[in-house]
C-alpha cells in the first residue's frame, strides 16, 4: 500500500532478483503495486518478469481483475474499464492520446455531475503520460490505471489514487543532459519538481516550443494543497510526501541507500473531498510559480478585458483539449495573424477546464509574438482557473 512506498520496493527488488513474481503471499495490493508489476511483466519488453498466476490470495485477484494477464501480453491495445471503482490497467504508447484516455478514466470513476477532483485528476493524468511519451524512451510506453479506496484507512475519507509508471531512462538521465548540475538521482527528483527545470531546454529558459518544465511541480503542489501523496520513484532515487496524516510532513527521499523502481513509477492519491475548488488551486499555483519566474515583463500583451469591436474571434474550443492540434493552430492561424499585427480575440466559451500543456501549445510562441510586435490577445469566457492559467503561461513565456 501507498502508506509505505519503500516496503513494496524493497518486495519488488527481491521478485526481480528471482526473475519472478507472484503474489502468493500478499493479501492486499493497491493498484499502483499492481501497474508496476505489470510495467516489468510486459512480455514484448526486454527481459520480462515472470508472473506466477495466484487466484488464492486478494492482491493476486485484484491484479487479474485490472487485467494485468491481458496488459501483460500485450495482445491488443484495451480502452481503460472500470471494476468496483477501479480502472483497469492501460497500456499508452507513443505520443497519445492522453486526453482522450485521461478524461475517460477520470469520468468512469468521478461520473457526473462532475466534481472539482475530477479536473484535477484529468490534469495529473495528462501531464503524468505526456511524460512517459515526451520524456522515458520506454518503446513499449506506461501503463496508467486508478482506484478509489474507501475502506480501511480510508474509511470516512475516499481517496482516489493514480499510478502511471514506465521502465524508461528515468529523471535523472532525462535531465541531466540540459542540467550538468544537477549531480545525483535524488538531486534530479527534487529539481525536477521545481518549475522550469526540465530536460527539454537549458537553465535560465523558461520554456521550449512543448514544454515550460511545469508538469511534475503543478503536480506535487497540487498534492500540498489537496493534503494528498505524490510517490516518484525514478531509477536511483525515490521522493515520497505523504500530507494525508499531517499537513506539515515534510518528503522523504532516497538517493541509492533504498531499493528503486527501473524506470518512473509515479503515484498521485487524494481524499476526494479534500479538493474544495479547481479555480482556486490553479490560482494558488499561478502565483506560486509567478514567484519563481524571472522577472522582465514590462507590458502584458494578453487582455481580459472587453475586446473593441470587429477585433476577429477565434473559438478556442475548435482546437478542444488537444496539444497537438493547439500546436498546430497556433503555427498555422495565430502566429501568421500576429506576425500582420492583427488582434485577435480567443474566445474560451465551450472549454470547461484545460490543462497546462494544452495553454502552453497553444500560446507560448504567441504571447512571445503579440509582445515583440505589440499586438494584443484579447481573450473572453475564460474560467476562473483557465485565466489563471493563462496568466502563468503570459508569465513564463515573457519571463524566459
Ligand atoms: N517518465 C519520465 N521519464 C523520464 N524523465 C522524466 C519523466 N517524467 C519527467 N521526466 C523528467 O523530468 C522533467 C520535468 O518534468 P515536467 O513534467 O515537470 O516538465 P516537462 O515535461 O519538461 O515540461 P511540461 O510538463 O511543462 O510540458 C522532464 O523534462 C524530464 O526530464
Ligand atoms: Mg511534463
Amino acid at each position: 500500500m501507498l502508506d509505505d512506498p519503500t516496503g513494496f520496493l524493497r518486495w519488488l527488488a527481491a521478485a526481480r532478483q528471482q526473475g519472478c513474481v507472484c503474489f502468493d503471499d500478499v493479501d492486499v495490493a493497491q493498484v499502483f503495486a499492481i501497474a508496476a508489476v505489470a510495467a516489468l511483466a510486459r512480455q514484448d519488453g526486454a527481459a520480462p518478469l515472470r508472473l506466477e498466476p495466484a487466484a488464492s490470495t486478494g492482491a493476486g485477484r485484484f491484479a487479474h481483475a485490472m487485467g494485468i494477464a491481458e496488459v501483460v501480453r500485450g495482445a491488443e491495445e484495451r480502452l481503460p474499464s472500470e471494476r468496483d471503482r477501479s480502472v483497469t490497467l492501460t497500456r499508452v504508447r507513443g505520443r497519445g492520446p492522453w486526453e482522450s484516455i485521461s478524461e475517460r478514466i477520470v469520468g468512469l470513476l468521478l461520473p457526473a455531475p462532475r466534481p472539482p477532483a475530477a479536473d484535477l485528476f484529468y490534469h495529473v493524468i495528462v501531464e503524468l503520460l505526456r511524460n512517459v511519451g515526451q520524456h522515458s524512451n520506454d518503446a513499449l510506453g506506461g501503463i496508467v490505471a486508478a482506484q478509489i479506496n474507501d475502506g480501511g484507512p480510508y474509511q470516512g475519507a475516499p481517496a482516489l489514487q493514480v499510478v502511471v509508471v514506465d521502465n524508461g531512462i528515468g529523471v535523472f538521465e532525462a535531465l541531466r543532459h540540459m542540467r550538468p548540475s544537477i549531480a545525483t538521482p535524488g538531486e534530479a527528483l527534487v529539481r525536477a519538481l521545481e518549475p522550469h527545470v526540465s530536460g527539454a531546454f537549458p537553465e535560465g529558459e523558461s520554456g521550449s516550443g512543448e514544454n515550460a518544465g511545469l508538469g511534475l511541480f503543478v503536480i506535487s503542489e497540487m498534492a500540498k494543497e489537496t493534503d494528498g501523496r505524490l510517490l516518484l520513484a525514478s531509477r536511483g532515487a525515490s521522493y515520497f510526501l505523504d500530507r494525508s496524516r499531517s499537513p506539515d510532513s515534510q518528503p522523504v527521499i532516497t538517493n541509492g541507500d533504498a531499493p528503486d523502481y527501473p524506470g518512473t513509477l509515479v503515484v498521485f492519491e487524494t481524499a476526494l473531498g479534500h479538493v474544495g475548488s479547481f479555480d482556486g488551486i490553479m490560482a494558488h499555483i499561478r502565483d506560486l510559480a509567478a514567484q519563481r519566474t524571472p522577472k522582465r515583463i514590462t507590458y502584458r500583451w494578453l487582455r481580459f478585458e472587453p475586446a473593441p469591436p470587429g477585433v476577429h474571434r477565434i473559438l478556442v474550443g475548435v482546437a478542444s483539449e488537444d496539444t497537438a492540434a493547439a500546436a498546430a493552430f497556433a503555427q498555422s492561424v495565430l502566429a501568421p495573424r500576429l506576425v500582420r499585427r492583427e488582434p485577435v480575440v480567443l474566445d474560451f466559451g465551450t472549454i470547461r477546464v484545460t490543462t497546462q500543456s494544452f495553454l502552453h501549445a497553444l500560446l507560448h510562441e504567441a504571447v512571445r509574438l503579440a509582445w515583440a510586435l505589440r499586438v494584443p490577445v484579447h481573450v473572453a469566457n475564460a474560467s476562473p482557473a483557465v485565466r489563471a492559467q493563462l496568466e502563468l503561461v503570459e508569465g513564463y513565456s515573457l519571463g524566459g
